[in-house]
């Protein structure tokens, strides 16, 4: 298989196993299988069809999918129990298939196909002679965006049930091992916070079990050679698309190989396949460059840009937001709403947000969730006239919802109790006060599509923030295999967004877990945008971004202006540094703006205007980490450059200051060389090679979360 730059090949060996021969910087019409060796390796078992031949061993051969329990025992790709109740499986090639297009990936988000996309199929179809179990891998070649897709099929051949208890989505094989892994790990207000290990002996392993792809753990990780840095270096990319649990687990073995798999996480996941049946594994974006992170970050930037999302917002321009949460939690009424709202529109606001607290009698999280109904008290004139009074000012309206929760204290708990996940006779943790709804159960998802649909149709409703706000547990859903519950109700969370999206493709939705709970290319293809992460403190943001960004583009990111003391850390940075920081993803403000003095609310206007003025290089432009957070310079630096490399918006802030420091330098990235560029702030001309290659002095004079941002534009 060939992307525009990488080349993949694998081989059908004597015996009928799939093997992996490389994947890496292209490489046209060679046979590259002599990479393989082969030798008696003591204590690595030889299948019983190489006869005396000592020298095959699936426990040493690269493969594209693992067997289990035939004799590897790295990690596997698969763990099925037979009807005989033995664990094994042994895929053999029973034939393959190449096909124009993408294969399908039924009730599964997946990247999409557009027009002028290249896109080829490879099939591959390995059984289990004995259980009849098939595994297809399916690899799809976007040619032209230069990824691989791929997921796996597995179908019961046999004639007994079979119950599948692990399926990874994909398998890597490397022959060597001088790799770091890179990953992004955090917590609820710090989520995304890059980790670059070397590998060890034995197995690294990130995940989730809560029910989401979690603050804990994306479902991105990079493997990148030991030298490999922003601008060089062989890097490959796998980004799960997938909201649920997961698991990526890198295994370094006894012969320093690499394994990587990635899937859904094994842990209570139990799979029964009555005989003919069939699951779907989700899919994995594979990347793979040798010109670095960046160049890796952008591919991904790319396809997140333009073929993830069918939302109509993705190509367009987004509205600059004004969000009530921190500025009154809930405590409001109609008219302070519609106050912030002609507040925000001085700012230069596109679109009112209503947060949590609208509706029921939320005045508090103790309660309300899953009553979708205006609170009188706070809204008279109900959604309707609270956006008609918005509109009158000619801004757009949107609105919180947190759909998949309830709250005891609700009517729909007290109507349908049945309805959430608990286990009968085993009290149910609350998270935030809060149950979860079983998304597994047709009713439930009905239920869910219906209220959106009474409510996106009852005002005109422009936006929806779709909240998540506990991790799963109890996981339980009506009789039958529980291992099944959780994998359901991700199914059933697909399929509610994709009914609701379809009935009102004019909406724009943010998504939103806590924050950056469930940041996964799962959630974009239904969501454009996701809320980055409920910490706004501008200085944490700089990492929360910075990690965010290895795997997805800034469009994706929502990024607020909050108040000073921030209410998450209590520090107090420059407006004008919350600024740089908002603007580099879907800028808004989530403050009361009447509370602003005359001069924060000039400031908030240039804000606003400078955003306008620079929206499209933001949005379209290329990201350049320019300094990294955790480089202990005391500033982070960042850029975004023109696709025609003639313009680009440099942005630095200054993380920590020692008095008498010492002088730093900013180098930037991306320029032309041969081109010669004015540097506003600086007002002086140098060429792309110099402003590149020596720099800019960085501005001594600048106090601790101080920030600068300006345009670098070509002069000839
Ligand atoms: C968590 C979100 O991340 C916040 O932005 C806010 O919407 C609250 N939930 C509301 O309860």
């Amino acid at each position: 298989m060939h992307t525009s730059h990488s080349t993949y090949q694998m081989k059908i060996s004597e015996l009928g196993y799939l093997l992996h021969i490389y994947y890496g910087s292209r490489i046209d019409d060679e046979d590259l299988s002599g990479l393989l060796t082969h030798y008696d390796r003591g204590f690595s078992p030889n299948p019983n069809v190489a006869g005396r031949d000592r020298t095959v061993s699936l426990d040493v051969m690269p493969q594209e999918f693992s067997s289990a329990g035939v004799g590897d025992f790295r990690v596997s790709s698969i763990e099925a129990e037979n009807g005989d109740l033995s664990r094994a499986f042994e895929g053999k090639y029973t034939g393959h298939w190449i096909y124009e297009g993408k294969y399908s990936l039924p009730d599964l988000p997946g990247l999409r196909v557009r027009e002028n996309d290249r896109t080829d199929t490879l099939e591959a179809e390995l059984k289990d002679p004995v259980s009849g179990l098939t595994v297809t891998l399916c690899y799809c070649v976007f040619e032209n965006l230069d990824v691989i897709t791929r997921t796996v099929r597995v179908r019961n051949g046999g004639t007994e049930p079979v119950r599948l208890t692990r399926i990874m989505s994909v398998t890597m094989d490397w022959l060597e091992s001088d790799f770091d892994f890179i990953h992004f790990d955090g917590r609820h207000t710090m989520e995304r916070e890059f980790h670059r290990d070397p590998l060890i002996s034995g197995q690294q392993t990130i995940g989730s079990i809560r029910g989401t792809s979690s603050h804990q753990h994306n479902p991105f990780v990079i493997l990148c050679g030991k030298d490999a840095g922003e601008e060089h270096g062989e890097c490959y990319g796998f980004s799960f698309v997938y909201s649920g649990n997961f698991q990526c687990t890198v295994e370094k073995d006894q012969f320093d190989q690499t394994r990587l798999v990635m899937g859904i996480h094994p842990d209570r996941f139990s799979w029964k396949l009555e005989p003919g049946e069939s699951f779907f594994a989700p899919e994995v974006i594979l990347a793979y460059t040798d010109r670095g992170l960046t160049k890796l970050s952008h591919m991904y930037h790319d396809i997140f840009r333009t073929n993830i999302s069918s939302n109509i917002y993705r190509n367009k321009k987004r509205p600059v937001l004004l969000n009530s949460w921190e500025a009154a939690y809930f405590d409001f009424r109609h008219e302070t709403l519609v106050d912030m709202a002609r507040h925000g529109a001085e700012l230069g606001a596109d679109l009112f947000v209503l947060d949590d607290g609208w509706f029921g009698d939320r005045n508090n999280d103790f309660c309300a969730l899953g009553d979708w109904k205006e609170n009188p008290e706070k809204l008279p004139r109900g959604l309707k006239g609270l956006a008609e009074d918005i509109n009158e000012l000619g801004l757009d309206f949107g609105v919180w919802v947190e759909p998949e929760m309830v709250s005891e204290n609700s009517r729909l708990y007290r109507e349908h109790p049945d309805w959430t996940l608990q286990i009968p006779g085993r009290p149910a943790a609350r998270g935030r006060y809060q149950l979860v709804l079983d998304l597994s159960r047709e009713e439930v998802q009905n239920y869910i599509v219906d209220f959106m649909d009474e409510m996106l149709s009852s005002a005109n409703i422009a936006y929806v923030k779709w909240d998540m706000n506990r991790s799963i547990s109890e996981v339980w859903s009506g009789g039958g295999n529980q291992g099944a519950v959780f994998h359901r109700y991700v199914l059933g969370l697909y399929r509610v967004l994709e009914r609701i999206e379809n009935a009102h493709p004019e909406v724009l939705f943010e998504g939103c877990s806590g924050g950056g709970g469930r940041f996964d290319p799962g959630m974009l293809y239904y969501h454009p945008q996701i809320w980055c992460s409920d910490n706004t403190d501008a200085i944490n943001r700089l990492k929360i971004q910075y990690g965010t960004s290895f795997g997805y583009p800034v469009c994706t990111m929502g990024a607020h202006v909050s108040v000073c003391p921030n209410h998450q850390t209590k520090r107090a940075v420059p407006l004008g540094t919350r600024g740089i920081v908002a603007m580099s993803g879907t800028f808004g403000y989530e403050l009361d703006p009447g509370k602003l003095t005359a001069r924060e609310k000039e400031e908030c206007r240039a804000l606003t205007e400078t955003y306008r003025t620079y929206s499209s290089l933001i949005d379209q432009g290329d990201y350049y980490r320019l300094e990294s957070p955790y480089s202990g310079k005391g500033f982070t630096a960042w850029a975004f450059v023109s696709r025609d490399r003639r313009e680009a918006l440099v942005n630095v802030v200054i993380t920590d200051k020692e008095p008498n420091g010492a002088q730093r330098y900013l180098k930037l990235r991306g320029l032309r060389e041969d081109l010669r560029y004015h540097v506003e702030r600086y007002d002086i001309c140098r060429s792309g090679a110099a402003l590149m290659r020596a720099g800019l002095p960085v501005d001594l004079g600048l106090g601790e979360y101080e920030g600068m941002q300006f345009a670098v534009t070509a002069v000839r």
